[in-house]
């Protein structure tokens, strides 16, 4: 059974959306096996973004994750990884498919709502990253 890490952004805790974004992913089939409410620092933001690094909005991303307090989680389910990125929605909030929590919820490409992991590898380093294993609870 696989496992990745979502990131509920600080555009989203600040709308008191974590309950409806939460229900998505329970909707969707996926258990959240982790979850905790941190406020991350723009240096820890410039490390979990690292590959963004050499990006022209890596300052503007890694200040807006330090903005305000995150919510990350384990999400595991069949095909996890895949499945989350589909009820995530496109990164851009106009072009992500109608019911996505992107479309719903995404104010614009930058403050889009949610994090999820692209592939199996950064999904293991992702989760390492924010949680010890004994807090993740399958
Ligand atoms: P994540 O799940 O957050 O990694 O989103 P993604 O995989 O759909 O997008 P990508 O990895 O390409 O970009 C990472 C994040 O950088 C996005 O989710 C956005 O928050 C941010 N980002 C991407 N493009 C832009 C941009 O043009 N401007 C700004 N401000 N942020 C951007
Ligand atoms: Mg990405």
């Amino acid at each position: 059974i696989e496992r990745t890490l979502s990131i509920i952004k600080p555009d989203a805790t600040a709308r008191n959306l974590t309950g409806r974004i939460n229900a998505k992913f329970e909707e969707a089939g996926l258990r959240i096996v982790a979850q905790k409410r941190i406020h991350l620092t723009k240096d820890q933001a410039g490390e979990f973004y690292a590959v963004h690094r050499e990006r022209p909005f890596f300052d503007e991303l890694t200040g807006f994750m330090a903005s305000g307090p995150v919510v990350v989680q384990v999400l595991e389910g069949e095909g996890a990884i895949a499945k989350n990125r589909e009820v995530m929605g496109a990164t851009n909030p106009a072009e992500a498919a109608p019911g996505t929590i992107r479309a719903e919820f995404a104010q614009s490409v930058g403050e889009n709502s949610v994090h999820g992991s692209d592939a199996a590898e950064t999904a293991a380093a992702e989760i390492a990253y924010f949680f010890a294993g004994t807090e993740i609870v399958g």
